[in-house]
């Protein structure tokens, strides 16, 4: 695994719509300009595995976010059937624990399937977090759940951008960072209270960065990802003059 992705190898275009039509009117307006979609539980729930399929057989990477957590033995058994609809990339729950997470990447091994873990919902915050037992700062429990989850040989995390520069300080560089939430600079903010631009999670040391609605909504889709897949290529070629070893560094 390389760290060293070109911009549209980063951005992760989330497929938030209700039927298979929908899904393929927006990747179809999107052609060469976006290589991963991200399909989440709405769309899955939907349209099932037929979707996943249509979008690995016509050449796309699949996200797949289902975000699994459950006893080790049915999540191992869903990541093989993941394997077999030939899914790039796909979540568990860091919080099922580490037999679960050792379990999925187990299950993941005979593929190139990439199990990332999710830390702490960006949904969450503080007093949430309290309130389950967990006493703390979100940061802390994500990096203790990303800590878990690389231990157990996951290859990457899901966090907010907030929680990025600490990833990287406390976890090192050699794995995937995927943040949600991302919004360019000037863009519609929807219901995001605290945003983060594509430059800036992808500076502060994000792998990925998945963005929904101000592609999959904006007029002319195909020029909103462009604008975002440069945003991604400037910040990169900044990091890699700055910081060359975490622009390169493989894992
Ligand atoms: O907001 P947007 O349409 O870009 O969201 C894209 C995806 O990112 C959604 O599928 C949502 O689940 C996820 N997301 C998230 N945390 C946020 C915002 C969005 O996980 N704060």
């Amino acid at each position: 695994m390389s760290t060293n992705f070109t911009s549209d190898q980063r951005l992760i275009v989330a497929l938030d719509v209700s039927s298979a039509a929908a899904a393929q009117k927006i990747v179809s307006a999107l052609g060469d300009s976006v290589h991963i979609y991200k399909v989440g539980m709405q769309l899955y729930t939907a349209e099932g595995p037929q979707i996943v399929r249509e979008l690995v057989g016509s050449g796309r990477q699949v996200f797949l976010d289902l975000k699994y957590h459950d006893i080790p033995n049915t999540v191992a058994s869903a990541v093989r059937e993941a394997v077999q609809l030939g899914v790039s990339m796909l979540t568990v729950h860091a919080s099922g624990g580490s037999k679960m997470l050792l379990s999925a990447v187990e299950a993941s091994r005979v593929s190139s399937l990439q199990i990332l873990a999710v830390t702490v919902l960006t949904s969450i915050d503080e007093n949430d977090l309290n309130s389950t037992g967990v006493p703390g700062a979100v940061v802390d429990q994500v990096i203790r759940l990303a800590s878990i989850a690389l231990h157990a040989g996951c290859a990457g995390v899901v966090s907010s951008a907030r929680e990025v520069k600490a990833l990287r300080e406390k976890l090192g560089d050699n794995f995937l960072i995927v943040n949600p939430g991302v919004r360019s600079a000037g863009a519609d903010h929807g219901d995001q209270a605290r945003v983060v631009t594509p430059a800036e999670a992808i500076q502060a040391g994000a792998t990925h960065i998945v963005v929904g609605r101000p592609i999959t909504a904006a007029k002319d889709p195909a020029a909103a990802a462009r604008a975002i897949n440069q945003e991604i290529r400037t910040a990169a070629d900044e990091l890699s003059r700055n910081s060359p070893v975490r622009a390169s560094s493989a894992h």
